[in-house]
């Protein structure tokens, strides 16, 4: 969808939008607009249960249009994240309405004035996120169960200032649609071998990319990435995506990601229920390749690095079995006692990779790495783990400034003991109780003390039901997080 701004105004004809505030009452251009109407829009509201509360939208049709009615409460908690909400709500009332375009009046009232380009922007940025399609397997959609609704205009005071925070915020929102993409894609398209395609295509972007296949894997001594896709006839790959935005010899950021492309749970294979939703465990490489996405198409004026191990877990003749022992890139040996948890395997070799080329300022891997996860916090909020508390508390900040809730958990010593193995230096389960924790110490043992956060996305991931700028399907939870907690800054030197 198309998204631009213009100065403050309506429209002579068209939809449009207009802001209420409780009790029904119409702001300035509100009024105007229901005289030229004849009172229909007063008339609608005291016909309706509608009164200007947070969110609550009424449509009335009019010869120049439809006119949504949007309700601003008392009008005092309209901040950026609440008028992403907005511009979602609005696209969803409109998308299938037959509306073309819309004019979303964004008035200021009383004395919120202050930064109402930026809220403007993310007005339309919630749109843009709404508006997310993945229909290209879809043979026999006709116009009418498509959107009609293609352009929304934003009439705001500040329209030039709007647009060009926008212009950066679109980046953004191109990181998350990348994301959704692919976890939306299904594994017979997307193998490791075309996930790293696909990041190739990026170089457009200005990212270096580099693709390592498995004899260069096999030379590093990548074994426990490597065992995971033994069982599936598709190759592993890594992938490395460099952005240089920032000075020479200024540390990188690193961001690591789980690209199980699918998980059947190998020899140790998992109940038929459900399986399907397996297509969503390259989850965390996704989200790290939607953000270095947006990094590069905003031209953050940073160093980064994405790094993300793809495989196939699948079951074979030749896939590896509980009780296998292989030896990581570290040196450190796993017992593998359940081929299910192979998702810590591909970050063991991944993060160890990437703080001992790259050395990063720190480092943060994504992944759905854990059921438990899920059951610990549910759908809504990403439990993560960290050795360092400055970035436990930064990560936290972004993710309540973008509306990603991010919720720390512990580690320790006590949990670690958990995986000690009789055979190897450690085995790759510990019992059922603390599977999330358990699941962040194994991977600690292999980020050589660097400052480290592991994000545990099982629940976040996906999102089943639709939320105001989430569409159902691959959710690119974590693109947006990620890049406040970069525009944030963080001491590389
Ligand atoms: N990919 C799964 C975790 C997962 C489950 C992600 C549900 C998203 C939704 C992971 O590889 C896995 O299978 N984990 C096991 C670990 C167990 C064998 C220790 C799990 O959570 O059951
Ligand atoms: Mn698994
Ligand atoms: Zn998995």
């Amino acid at each position: 969808m198309e998204i631009g701004f213009e100065s403050l105004g309506v429209p002579a004809n068209g939809a449009v939008v207009i802001g209420v505030t409780q009790d029904r009452t119409l702001l300035e251009h509100g009024q105007a607009l229901d005289e030229s109407l004849g009172g229909l829009l007063t008339a609608a509201m005291a016909n309706s249960r509608f009164t200007g509360n947070e969110h609550q939208t009424l449509t009335v049709a009019s010869a120049r249009g439809q006119v949504v009615l949007y309700g601003l409460g008392d009008g005092s908690k309209i901040d950026a994240m609440w008028c992403e909400r907005a511009g979602g709500t609005i696209f969803g009332e409109l998308s299938m309405s037959g509306a073309e375009q819309v004019t979303v009046i964004f008035e200021p009232h009383g004395d919120d004035a202050s930064g109402i380009a930026a809220r403007a922007a993310h007005l339309g940025q919630g749109a843009l996120l709404k508006s997310y399609r993945f229909d290209k397997y879809k043979t026999k959609l006709e116009d009418k169960d498509k959107p009609s609704l293609a352009k929304m205009t934003i009439a705001t005071p500040e329209a030039d200032e709007a647009t060009s925070t926008f212009d950066d915020l679109s980046h953004v929102a191109a990181g998350v649609f990348l994301a959704r993409d692919l976890v939306n894609e299904p594994p017979i398209t997307l193998t490791p071998v075309e996930f790293a395609r696909r990041c190739e295509a990026l170089g457009a972007y200005g990212l270096e990319v580099t693709v390592l296949d498995e004899p260069a894997m096999e030379a590093l001594g990548m074994w426990t990435l490597l065992g995971v896709g033994r069982g599936s006839v598709a190759e592993s790959r890594l992938v490395v995506m460099e952005w240089k935005g920032g000075a020479e010899g200024e540390k990188p950021l690193a961001f690591v990601g789980k690209g199980v492309c699918f998980d059947t749970g190998g020899i140790s294979l998992k109940p038929a229920g459900g399986m399907d939703l397996m297509k969503m465990d390259m989850g965390g490489a996704a989200v790290v390749t939607g953000l270095m996405r947006a990094l590069a198409g905003r031209k953050a004026p940073m160093n980064a690095i994405g790094v993300i191990g793809c495989v196939v877990n699948m079951p074979d003749g030749d896939a590896q079995v509980p009780s296998d022992i292989v030896t990581s890139m570290s040196g450190q040996t796993v017992e593998i006692l359940n081929t299910d948890a192979e998702g810590r395997l591909v970050l063991a070799d991944a993060l160890w990779y990437t703080q001992d080329k790259y050395d990063p300022a720190f480092m943060i891997d994504l992944a759905t790495l854990t059921g438990a996860m899920m059951v610990a916090l549910g759908k809504s909020t990403c439990g993560f783990f960290s050795n360092d508390d400055t970035l436990s508390d930064k990560l936290t900040d972004a993710g309540t400034a973008v509306g990603e809730r991010a919720w720390r958990m512990p580690l320790g010593a006590d949990y670690d003991k958990l995986i000690e193995s009789d055979f190897a230096d450690m085995k790759n389960v510990g019992p059922r109780e603390g599977g999330a924790i358990t699941a962040a110490c194994f991977l600690q043992r292999f980020v050589n003390d660097k400052t480290w956060a592991h994000m545990d996305i099982a629940g976040v991931a996906w999102e089943d039901k639709g939320k105001p700028t989430v569409t159902k399907g691959g959710s690119g939870w974590g693109v947006r997080l990620l890049d406040q907690l970069v525009r944030d800054g963080w001491d590389a030197s």
